[in-house]
């Protein structure tokens, strides 16, 4: 099974690195359009037409199922992709239903892109999960262009996110919603300014188990090598091992999470 995993840039490394490990047989290409990263602070349309552009060179290459790996890339544009395509094509949206649910009498802190936090998918959501009141939410757009530079230096990442939280009473907080797939890399700094006993929630583990559910239904996995190849705007080769840094340190974020 060739799979395609789609996002702005090295974000939906982390869905990719999920992917692996629930489905470590299939084959991926992996597209970052590194040409138009970041997408969170640009124009609907705009990005409309990055998505399309790379979907078409994605489908033309191949693949047979799709992951946008990309909470913004989503809120714009799956339903029309999905119409325009007839394989799977599995998005992604902020975690917030499971974080509301994990939080008895606490708040939860979703952190997303500027356009995926006033697009009508997310305002939608939290209409329909956030019946307490008790979603707060804030762009962090700044997080992408730091991950995307190869930024993950202490001081420098949890002195901006101290700067975008200060006015919050953080100790109110049960659960922050990485609602960004770039922001999976900033876990721990994210961790480390908020009370020791925050969940912090991705989508990731969901969206790859929904993929899987889709691809076994079909009978239509465990066909490949584990493959991955990396490309980005253009259909231009990427070498993996600038992709394979960001592997690398998911899974040391992995392997030094608080015991919980
Ligand atoms: N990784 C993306 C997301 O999940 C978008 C980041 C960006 O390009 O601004 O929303």
């Amino acid at each position: 099974m060739q799979i395609g995993v789609f996002d702005s840039g090295i974000g939906g490394l982390s869905v990719l690195y999920e992917a692996l490990r629930q489905m470590p047989c299939e084959d991926y290409i992996y597209y970052a359009d590194f040409a138009n990263v970041p997408y969170g602070a640009k124009s609907r349309e705009h990005v409309r037409n990055c998505i399309f552009n790379a979907v078409r060179l994605l489908a033309m290459a191949g693949v047979e199922a799709l992951v946008v790996a990309c909470n913004t890339a989503t809120s714009v544009a799956i339903q029309d992709i999905r119409r325009a395509y007839n394989f799977p094509i599995i998005g992604m949206e902020p975690a917030v239903k499971p974080a509301v649910s994990s939080v008895s009498d606490k708040r939860v802190m979703v952190f997303a892109t500027p356009l995926t936090l006033c697009e009508s998918k997310f305002t939608g959501l939290l209409r329909q999960v956030d019946i307490n009141n008790a979603v707060d939410f804030l762009p962090l757009q700044e997080l992408v262009g730091f991950a995307e530079a190869f930024q993950f230096d202490n001081d420098m990442v949890t002195a901006y996110l101290k700067d975008r939280l200060k006015g919050y009473d953080l100790t109110q907080y049960g659960a922050v919603v990485l609602g960004c797939t770039h922001f999976r890399f900033f876990e721990n700094h994210i961790r480390s300014v908020f009370p020791e006993n925050t969940t912090i929630i991705d989508g990731n583990f969901g969206t790859v188990q929904n993929l899987k559910n889709i691809l076994l239904s079909q009978g239509n996995i465990f066909h490949g090598s584990g493959k991955v190849t990396y490309f980005t705007s253009g259909m231009q080769p990427i070498p993996s091992t600038k992709m394979e840094r960001y592997l690398h340190l998911l899974r040391y974020i992995e392997n030094n999470k608080p015991e919980s």
